[in-house]
């Protein structure tokens, strides 16, 4: 069954990537977003050998007219939108807040925030019905965790323009997903350093695969969701139940 057009942020790795996968063989057509164009080429072919229909958008999130670029080349190639999943984010640097430059500060309030803004802005005025957003915060962000300083931050910011949309926006749902250690490029490190210890005191066992967020994503957009709104969905294993971050 065709659904609609998906707009999906940061598609062509990780988590993204799931997401793009997941809706995609749930019936969407896929509009994927990426600065890397080899890469959004390599994602392309492989959506479309599975039978999905995908769509590539170059654009860069921390351009502040790269959220009109992204709706309107989707509405151009579908006609409307239905659903827009704000998944990209920017992490440049590692240390605590007081130790960020305020190019590493401003690259991250630009692409994990405004750009979720600006594309929500952007999507609600475009043709389309049942519309909905998703986005892709982080346990990060509901709990302090020295080392990731302003990312985490944003990511609160994130929940909580999560919420503000959910108002603003409506009858568009709106819905936040915070994942915990996930197994993609970005948390290579943390992997590496954590995946042992999280293994033995995890409740589930195990840290996170991209898999595991797709499909609390493909609920939040389906209609068995349809009487949620302005809440924030945590996927993370059971982390938040050790009472502190990994
Ligand atoms: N992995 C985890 O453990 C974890 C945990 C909690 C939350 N999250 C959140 O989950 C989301 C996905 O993370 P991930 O780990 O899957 O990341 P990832 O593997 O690093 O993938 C990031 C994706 O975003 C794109 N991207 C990055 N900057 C962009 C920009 N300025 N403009 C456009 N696209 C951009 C990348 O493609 P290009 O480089 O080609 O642009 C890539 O497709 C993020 O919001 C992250 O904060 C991740």
């Amino acid at each position: 069954m065709e659904r609609g057009a998906a707009i999906i942020t940061g598609a062509t790795r990780g988590i993204g990537r799931a997401i793009a996968r997941r809706l995609g063989a749930d019936g969407y057509t896929i509009v994927a977003v990426a600065r890397r164009e080899e890469e959004l080429t390599a994602l392309v072919d492989e959506l479309r050998g599975d039978g999905i229909v995908v769509h590539p958008v170059v654009a860069n999130l921390r351009d502040a007219q790269a959220a009109a670029t992204v709706v309107d080349e989707a509405v151009a190639r579908c006609g409307s939108v239905r659903v827009l999943v704000n998944n990209a984010a920017a992490s440049p640097v590692v240390g605590p807040v007081a130790s960020m430059t305020p190019e590493a500060m401003d690259l991250i309030w630009s692409v994990n925030v405004r750009a979720p803004a600006l594309l929500a802005g952007r999507f609600a005025q475009a043709p389309g019905s049942e519309k909905v957003i998703v986005n892709i915060a982080s346990i990060g962000g509901l709990e302090p965790e020295p080392g990731i300083g302003l990312y985490n931050v944003s990511k609160a910011a994130l929940v909580h323009l999560t919420r503000q949309l959910a108002v603003e926006l409506a009858p568009i749902r709106v819905n936040a997903v915070s994942p915990g250690l996930v197994r993609t490029s970005m948390s290579e490190v943390l992997v590496e350093l954590l995946e042992d210890r999280l293994r033995r005191e995890l409740p589930t066992g195990r840290i996170g695969e991209p898999e595991d967020v797709a499909g609390a994503v493909a609920f939040l957009v389906s209609d068995d969701a349809r009487w949620i709104t302005g809440s924030n969905l945590v996927v993370d294993g059971g982390t938040l139940t050790l009472g502190r971050l990994a």
